[in-house]
């Protein structure tokens, strides 16, 4: 049974396992190349998923498995907040 990781990009467990059981063992290679934690969690709920199973199937420890460099903007922003008052109605 397929399990939801990463419900923004629609990513599952299956396709991330068969990732790491073909040597991508970073939240960042699986980021890449399914684009998991790029939607709007930004991998704040995906991520620690992510790393449970890489943890899982490579047995590394999980506070040995490395989390992806947050980019700004850290939490998603509206354009109304990034133009501040200079938008015009
Ligand atoms: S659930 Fe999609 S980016 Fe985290």
């Amino acid at each position: 049974m397929k399990t939801i990781i990463c419900r923004c990009e629609d990513v599952t467990d299956e396709e991330i396992l068969e990732l790491i059981h073909n040597g991508f063992t970073t939240i960042d290679e699986i980021k890449r190349f399914l684009r998991a934690g790029m939607g709007h969690c930004q991998g704040r709920t995906c991520g620690r998923l992510i790393a449970q199973l890489i943890s899982r199937e490579t047995k590394k420890p999980l506070d040995k498995i490395t989390y992806s460099k947050p980019r700004p903007p850290i939490k998603p922003v509206s354009l109304k907040t990034l133009a501040g008052k200079n938008i015009k109605k």
